[in-house]
């Protein structure tokens, strides 16, 4: 009721908000705040990696005949879910119930004959639907409607956030904008499972996963694709068969390092998606990074991804996100503002540098919470007091165990609503000892800084590392000035909120504006009306939209 109201309020937005809020709705672990994921994080993988298995992508006319298009592809079987969406052409999603469709469908699909042009005979799941007798058809063609797979435009965003009734409303706006919807995850896990077909032919029942804020709950439409090959799936099947008086193995090849055989894995498959991968393009080879990596762009889905191996604490540490984001409606909420916050200041930035990460600003927020009276989070040693047996994880001698079943952690007691929530982390992290103290979310509490980084946050897994050890002093007190300012603002505007009517940018709306302290040197210069302002700035959160990860970042 309440958003249906709050949209109807809002001019000009009326029928495409609906459409999406109907759309988000559908999610069962990217939904608004009211529906709680309880599913457990390897569920919802495995879950959706079995359902994108199902599903082949199609490039399609501009125009088609929606019905018809279903009617001929049911042939192969039953259809359980499709969509359609823009990326380089109109495209379709096509999710079958039965796996043996997809197997029926290639079978009769033939490759193209391209003129003088050769092409490489690479038989996947990404197809492309042309017309027969395109001209008898023409009049049964129509426009397909298309879901909307980018973060919204800065002019609707700035509508909503002035339309808001409260600025836990604005929180809760933002949060519902910018979060991935059903149809974007589906999209990310069959983009894994496509890259997983290039690489099972070399890794024969490899797996290739998401992780990242594209799992972890915390990703924004257009954040990149983070994805991990897992080849101890195979390690795994072969140990089962292993009995009696005999052991089997492989004859392999050895290699100096763990480093190495990862590095030389990733340039066999990088240039197999460079070589042979449909929609792959751009595949750079960053081999010598402390995490080495793929990076390409998957123009079919329109996702920028970074392909690692042997990350399973990367992927550990998503598992462990998602939980937090799903133990209460507030985490989710208050981290998208922070990050869109963080990046409207250009405190975040989508190049590698001595900036801020959102990892780093998501385990602040956590933190945060867990020091709230009463604790909002749970620390992560209590989550490891709470695991079992079977959750029992040890990844290169690291600890990694806790908890896993959402439903065994007990709902916080505190109230608190988000306004006081964001205010009160801008003041605590404007106040924060960063020159002494590091933030520790296994323990929720300060502790002495181990090294002289000026910003410490103890990786949760490995401990003895910092994740923000690229932050520079610079950085670290641009970040206290802006959040002391915020700080600031919130309490100014508690005195005098503008009316409703006054069309003034009030709340979240307000923080998000280019800072005072910035506009210092700019003071001379003659300043745009507020109204521009705000639009390049919510330009600038739109183009975080398409933000890249710093996935090369002091991992
Ligand atoms: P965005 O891509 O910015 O939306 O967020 P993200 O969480 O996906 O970050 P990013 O793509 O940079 O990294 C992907 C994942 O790698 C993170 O979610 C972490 O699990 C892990 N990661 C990133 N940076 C670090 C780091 O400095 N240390 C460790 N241990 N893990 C990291
Ligand atoms: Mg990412």
């Amino acid at each position: 009721q309440r958003p249906l109201r709050r949209l109807l309020s809002c001019p000009g937005t009326v029928t495409a908000d609906l459409r999406r809020e109907e759309q988000s709705s559908g999610s069962a672990e990217t939904g608004s705040e009211d529906r709680t994921p309880k599913k457990r994080f390897s569920e919802v993988q495995n879950e959706r990696r079995e359902q994108a298995q199902r599903t082949v992508l199609i490039h399609c006319p501009n125009k088609i005949n929606e019905k018809k298009f279903l009617k001929f592809l049911s042939q192969h079987g039953p259809i359980n879910n499709h969509f359609f969406y823009e990326s380089f052409g109109l495209h379709a999603v096509v999710e079958f119930c039965q796996k043996e469709s997809v197997t029926s469908l290639q079978n009769i699909t033939r490759t193209p004959s391209l003129g003088p042009e050769a092409a490489i005979p690479f038989k996947s799941r990404y197809f492309n639907l042309k017309l027969r007798n395109s001209l008898n058809q023409t009049s049964e063609l129509s426009s397909i409607q298309c879901s909307n797979q980018s973060s919204p435009s800065s002019k609707k965003l700035y509508q909503l956030l002035c339309c808001a009734e409260s600025v836990d409303d604005q929180l809760n706006t933002l949060l519902r904008e910018f979060q991935l919807t059903d149809e974007n995850t589906r999209l990310r896990y069959l983009t894994c499972s496509l890259i997983e077909d290039v690489a099972a032919a070399y890794f024969p029942g490899c797996a290739v996963r998401p992780f990242g804020s594209s799992v972890n709950s915390f990703g924004k439409l257009g954040c990149d694709l983070d994805m991990f090959l897992d080849l101890d799936e195979i390690g795994k099947f072969t140990a089962q068969k292993t009995s009696g008086n005999f052991l089997m193995e492989f004859q392999v090849k050895n290699v100096p390092s763990e480093r190495v055989a990862t590095q030389k894995i990733l340039s066999v498959i990088g240039e197999c998606l460079d070589q042979f991968g449909p929609g792959c393009a751009g595949v750079q080879r960053i081999l010598n990074a402390r995490c080495p990596l793929v990076r390409f762009s998957h123009q079919a889905s329109g996702f920028q991804c970074d392909l690692t191996t042997n990350n399973r604490i990367a992927l550990k540490s998503s598992e462990l996100l998602y939980m937090y984001g799903a133990l209460d409606s507030r985490v989710r909420a208050l981290v998208f503002s922070v990050r869109c916050w963080a990046r409207a200041h250009s405190l975040t930035s989508s190049i590698p540098g001595a900036w801020i990460t959102n990892f780093s600003l998501t385990m602040m927020v956590i933190f945060f919470l867990q020091r709230r009276s009463p604790p909002i989070l749970p620390t992560l040693d209590y989550l490891k007091t709470l695991a079992d047996a079977e959750d029992k994880c040890i990844i290169e001698g690291h600890n990694c165990t806790f908890v896993r079943d959402l439903n065994r952690i007990k709902p916080s007691g505190n109230t608190e609503t988000l306004e006081l929530l964001l205010k009160e982390f801008f003041e605590y992290f404007g106040n924060f000892a960063f020159n002494k103290n590091s933030i520790n979310i296994r323990q929720g509490r300060e502790q002495n800084k181990p090294e002289s980084s000026p910003l410490h946050i103890q990786n949760p897994f490995e401990t003895s590392l910092n994740i923000s050890k690229n932050v520079s002093q610079s950085q670290l007190q641009k970040f206290v000035d802006l959040a002391r300012e915020s700080a600031w603002i919130f309490h100014q505007e508690g005195k005098d909120r503008p009316s409703p009517s006054s069309n003034q940018p009030w709340g979240l709306a307000a923080l998000l504006l280019p800072s005072v302290a910035n506009n210092v040197s700019l003071s001379k210069k003659k300043k745009k009306p507020p109204s521009e302002r705000i639009k390049n700035l919510l330009d600038s959160i739109k183009s975080s939209g398409s933000e890249n990860s710093t996935a090369t970042n002091g991992r």
